[in-house]
Formats: C-alpha cells, sequence, structure tokens
C-alpha cells in the first residue's frame, strides 16, 4: 500500500471502466495523474476546513431529526440506508461544491437514485471477462446510460453556477473544492480540463455517498439488538449534547467516543471496503512469490480483522476495544490490522469527514431515539456493489428522554 503509485496501481480495468463512465477522478488517477489530483482534494477534506464547515454539518444532521420525529410519532418505518445516503450527499456536496442540494427535505428526483445505479455497475463492469457493453447494450447498460447522462448534467449545472458565482464576485478566494478546480481549469495554459473536473466531482458524491451511509447503516443491526448498549449510547450522547438534538460543536465531538467505537467495531466485522486491489507495474518478489508486472492481487481486509492475533474473540462484537480507557486488563488489539480505509499515500482522505458525520449522525439518533429493527435480521443480505452495502436497513424509531 506504501509502494504506491509507483510500484503498484489499482486493477487496470477501474481507470478504464471509470474513463468510459467519464468519473476518471482521484480514485482511479494512476502515474504523474494522480499526485495534483490528491493534493488539490486533501485540502477540501483537511480537518481544519471540516472544522471551518461544522455549522453547516450541524445544520444538515438537524435536518434528520424532524424527519425521525415524523416516523416516530407514525409510527411509521424508516428506510436509513436511504435517508443516511441523503445526508451524506448533502453533507459533501455542501462541503466541497459549495451547494446544499437538501436531498433531506425531497421526495424524489433526487441524485442518489442515479448513484444508486451507477455503483453496482461498476462492479460488474471492472469484473466482466470482456467489455462486452462495446458490442451489445443489455437492459442495465441502458439504464446506466440514462443515469450516467442524469448525473453529468447535474454536474455541469453545479460547475456552470459555480462560474456565475467566481464571476459575479471575482475578488472572493475559492472557498471549495470545485471552486479551487474551476480556478486552476481556467488558468492561462491550463492543462486541465472540464472533464476532469466533472470526473472528480463524480467521484467525491459516489467515495462519499455509500461508504459512510452503509457504515453507519451497519451498525444498527448490532445497536437494535442491544438494548443495553442503546442505554449507553443514550446516556454517553446525551452528556455531550445537552438539550440540543444535535452535537453543538466541533470540539463536543471529541467526547463522542463511543458512536465512533461503535461504528469502527462494526466495520471491523463487517467493513463497507472488504476488498482493495493492486497490479504490479514491475515484477515484485513478496515473500519468495514472484509475480510478474499485471498479476491481479487482491488485499481481503476481513481476514486480518477476524484473526485472533490482531483481535482477541475476534468474533465478538465489542466496541469498548476501541476505547481504551484503562478500565480493564489490554487484550490483543492490532488497530494496524484494520485497514478500513487503506494505508499509505492513497489512504481514504475521506476519513475524517467520514469519522465527523460518524459521531454525528449516531449520536443525534442515539440521543432522540431508541431503535428496533422492522424485519427480521436475518433476512438482510450483505451485497457486493463496489463497496459492501446492505440490502435493507428498515427500523422503527420511538422518541426517548430516559
Ligand atoms: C466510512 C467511510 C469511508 C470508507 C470506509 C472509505 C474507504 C476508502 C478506501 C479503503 C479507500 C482506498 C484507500 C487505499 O487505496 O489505500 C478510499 C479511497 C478514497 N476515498 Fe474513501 N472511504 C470512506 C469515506 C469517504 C468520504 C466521505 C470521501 C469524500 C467525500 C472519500 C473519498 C475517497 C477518495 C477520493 C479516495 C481515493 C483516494 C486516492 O486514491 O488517492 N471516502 N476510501
Amino acid at each position: 500500500m506504501r509502494e504506491r503509485p509507483h510500484r503498484y496501481r489499482r486493477h487496470a480495468s477501474i481507470e478504464s471502466v471509470l474513463e468510459e463512465l467519464g468519473c476518471n477522478g482521484l480514485f482511479s488517477a494512476e502515474g504523474a495523474a494522480w499526485a495534483p489530483q490528491r493534493k488539490l482534494l486533501m485540502h477540501s477534506l483537511s480537518i481544519p476546513h471540516i472544522k471551518a464547515f461544522y455549522p453547516s454539518l450541524k445544520a444538515t444532521t438537524e435536518r434528520l431529526y424532524p424527519r425521525w420525529q415524523r416516523a416516530a410519532a407514525h409510527g411509521n418505518v424508516v428506510e436509513m440506508t436511504d435517508d443516511l445516503k441523503r445526508y451524506t450527499v448533502d453533507v459533501t456536496s455542501a462541503l466541497a461544491f459549495g451547494e446544499d442540494p437538501r436531498t433531506l427535505k425531497k421526495h424524489r428526483g433526487v441524485i442518489q437514485e442515479h448513484l444508486a445505479l451507477i455503483f453496482p455497475m461498476l462492479t460488474n463492469r471492472i469484473n466482466a471477462p470482456f467489455p462486452y457493453w462495446r458490442y451489445v447494450k443489455l437492459p442495465r447498460d441502458c439504464e446506466l446510460d440514462r443515469s450516467l447522462i442524469e448525473a453529468h448534467g447535474y454536474v455541469r449545472n453545479m460547475m456552470s453556477r459555480a462560474r456565475e458565482r467566481m464571476r459575479d464576485d471575482p475578488s472572493e478566494l475559492p472557498s471549495h473544492l470545485l471552486e479551487a478546480m474551476l480556478v486552476m481549469r481556467d488558468a492561462p495554459e491550463s492543462d486541465v480540463t472540464d472533464d476532469q473536473v466533472a470526473a472528480n466531482v463524480l467521484t467525491l458524491l459516489l467515495a462519499g455517498e455509500d461508504t459512510t451511509a452503509n457504515s453507519v447503516a451497519w451498525t444498527l443491526l448490532n445497536v437494535a439488538a442491544d438494548s443495553a448498549l442503546q442505554q449507553r449510547l443514550f446516556d454517553s450522547s446525551r452528556g455531550v449534547l445537552g438539550s440540543a438534538p444535535v452535537c453543538p460543536d466541533f470540539t463536543s465531538l471529541k467526547q463522542l467516543d463511543l458512536p465512533e467505537a461503535v461504528c469502527t467495531e462494526t466495520g471491523r466485522l463487517c467493513p463497507v471496503v472488504a476488498i482493495n486491489s493492486f497490479e504490479p507495474l514491475e515484477d515484485v518478489c513478496l515473500d519468495d512469490i514472484t509475480l510478474p508486472v499485471g498479476t491481479k492481487m487482491f488485499f481481503l481486509n476481513r481476514a486480518a480483522t477476524l484473526d485472533a492475533r490482531n483481535f482477541s474473540n475476534p468474533l465478538q462484537f465489542d466496541p469498548d476495544r476501541w476505547l481504551h480507557d484503562g478500565s480493564r486488563p489490554r487484550t490483543t488489539h492490532d488497530s494496524r490490522a484494520y485497514r478500513q480505509f487503506g494505508a499509505g499515500p492513497r489512504v481514504c482522505p475521506g476519513r475524517h469527514l467520514a469519522a465527523v458525520e460518524m459521531r454525528l449522525a449516531l449520536s443525534m439518533l442515539m440521543a432522540n431515539f431508541s431503535i428496533r429493527m422492522a424485519v427480521n435480521p436475518s433476512t438482510i443480505r450483505e451485497m457486493n456493489a463496489f463497496t459492501m452495502v446492505l440490502s435493507a436497513m428498515p427500523v422503527h424509531l420511538s422518541a426517548r428522554t430516559t
């Protein structure tokens, strides 16, 4: 993982498939194209930027509250994966593109409907034995084409609006990633194209949506079945939130360790990124095994996190193993074996944002509601749709004050 992008790359099919879909941004960029894009995106996802953006993050989290209050009052089932995807898209768009699509306030016709089709088709095409869609289009390929037209139209409109805002106030410095990319694009003799800007907007929308939303949704399987844990989450979240529905400021977030530990422990058992892929760019030798250039390699995250040499009682769901508060004897705990965000130069640049979103969303849910599953948990399936996602996460909510 450390020897990227010079000695290893992601599977070559990832870049070619994403290029064809107009989404060849930071995730799939390789070689010399990778570093400048990485630098640009890192800034907009850095901790100081997220801290400055906190009021907007809080406002987006507050939108979930009346939505869930209504569902609790009427006894309606909440499909958590949908609500959380709306949440993560609203957050990523406002932070990185300076536009809040307020999908949490809308009924239908939201961008998520199209992103939801793109992700599973990526997996299909990346793993296809040959690019059949160049010769014959199946109904799912036609559907993908329609979703891509919608998603690209959405992104191009957002780019035009950002350009208009910049024209109206040329003295302002870029205040978010999209403006920074457009400044680079429009500079004299720039070699950045509109297509590259659009590809990175789509990359962030895709990378920030399903991953974080499903990470929080997976936790609910464990939380719903454990009333003692719900009580602990209520007590610790209420202690930080006071009488507010949502964590009031960025500094207080640091005290919300239990909600993040619950998400991290869930990710150890049910990782949303279960597989990382690599391909050597030259012949390499690993543990006496020679791998020729271009060998397809898979790094299975769960093998290491379920190994008792790295984590004691590895099959047990135990969020406290991440808290290290000294209240119980130290057991085997090698956090280096947990590679949910990857590692090395290509480690996930959205991990700080994801951690903040997890703390905010789960603490808000647990401080205000108790939850129970609306279906038998055994009917919920794990599906590989580029990330490991849940087939559904329907829950009943009840308002709680104690
Ligand atoms: C729980 C949530 C998330 C998980 C588990 C996750 C996981 C990952 C993983 C495993 C990688 C590959 C790392 C590697 O190759 O070493 C990655 C890359 C990436 N992630 Fe995330 N991610 C999450 C959230 C986000 C968010 C919120 C964003 C942005 C809004 C984001 C943007 C990206 C980008 C742009 C890359 C490509 C980085 C590169 O190749 O240089 N991710 N993520």
